[in-house]
């Protein structure tokens, strides 16, 4: 008998439930003794034994449903370590995994979630990833699971944006998730012709912002989209030191960089200038066939490394193929948008301002 546990962790994504299903499907159909256990609530399940004993049944019809079918919770890396309230998070959960006898424990997570899941594997319990996350930001593979869904979204709010923008004259700044990484704004903005796309990796000069802008309207276009990863920084705040930076935003209140942006922009035009979040629905609603696809195929090789009791990997796409590394060489890095890369350089060749 083998016994596998499984948990999605951190900010919920569209392919979660497609990618568990590739994965027990998978290991039910190769394995005649395979036993599955769903931990609830991510890492939270692990550490207080919260858990639901899978049937196959349980893997069925999920293909393109949105969440995940187990509940998910964000547990900070650097608190893991951390023991609260004599709680000790760490210990925890290597005694559910043994008092359970687990064979392995699968993650389905993003950055902060596979450097969780390296460290379980540095304590010695089996452990396999796979790479979750809207924000495609993981570093050693060329895709996450969920971003080609959030990307559609975020690409049809700006589409909707785009109209009304046109009809008042309106200048929107429209905030798209990403707080370290523009992957996705740089995706839906190129997909849905944004004029000015903000970025983490490119900190932004208002003035590029407004000349981009007073270009369009020479040409007789008065009014413009503005695509803002919710991580864009100026190019003055990027000079600053963390600490410095951390209470600029703090003195923000909760306000996010858009409304700054737009805020920026306010003395140089005469037209109406808005804020729009496209926030959580991008992580909402039913994968992409194409993250189905994904989603299945990471699950698959998921099984594969399980079944061959090849732990301390973590599944990525390789250019076209879907293999396995290990998760130590991935943990702790992000995979940014490369401001020199083809896609950037091509967009400001074609007129697309960053800023
Ligand atoms: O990591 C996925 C993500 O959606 C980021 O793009 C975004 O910055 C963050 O999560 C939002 O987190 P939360 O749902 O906890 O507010």
């Amino acid at each position: 008998m083998m016994k596998v546990g499984i948990l999605t962790s951190g900010g919920d994504c569209q392919a979660l439930n497609a990618t568990m299903r590739g994965l027990a499907k998978t290991l039910y159909r190769q394995s005649k003794d395979i036993e599955i256990i769903g931990f609830l609530k991510g890492y939270k399940g692990l550490m207080l034994g919260q858990y639901k004993k899978m049937k196959e049944e349980d893997f069925e019809d999920i293909l393109n449903l949105g969440g995940t079918i187990l509940g998910t919770s964000r547990c900070p890396f650097k608190k893991m370590r951390v023991i609260e309230d004599g709680f000790d998070k760490v210990e925890a959960m290597k005694k559910t995994y043994n008092k359970l006898k687990l064979d392995c424990l699968v993650v389905l997570g993003g950055n902060g979630s596979l450097k969780s899941a390296n460290m379980l594997a540095q304590e010695g319990l089996n452990v396999i990833g796979l790479p979750k996350t809207i924000d495609n930001d993981t570093w050693g593979t060329d895709y996450t699971f969920g971003f080609q869904s959030a990307v559609n979204v975020a690409s049809q709010y700006l589409d909707e944006i785009q109209t009304t923008a046109e009809s008042h004259d309106r200048i929107f700044v429209v905030e798209i998730m990403g707080h370290r990484v523009g992957h996705i704004c740089l995706a839906s903005g190129l997909a849905s012709g944004a004029d000015v796309i903000l970025l983490p990796e490119i900190p932004y000069d208002i003035k590029g912002i407004v000349k981009a802008i007073k270009e369009r309207q020479k040409k007789g276009q008065n009014y413009a989209v503005i695509a803002c990863a919710e991580g864009a920084i100026s190019k003055e705040d990027s000079l600053l030191t963390k600490k410095k930076y951390k209470a600029k935003v703090a003195s923000r209140n909760g306000m996010s960089v858009a409304y700054e942006v737009a805020k920026e922009l306010e003395g140089y035009f005469d037209n109406e200038i808005r804020v729009s979040l496209a926030g959580h629905v991008q992580r909402g609603g039913q994968p992409s066939s194409y993250d189905r696809l994904m989603a299945t195929r990471f699950g698959i090789e998921g099984a594969r490394l399980v079944l061959n009791q090849d732990f301390g990997k973590l599944v990525v796409l390789d250019k076209t193929e879907v293999k396995a590394i290990p998760l130590a060489q991935s943990a702790g890095k992000l995979k940014y948008v490369d401001p020199e890369g083809e896609v950037v350089t091509g967009a400001k060749l074609m007129g697309v301002s960053f800023g």
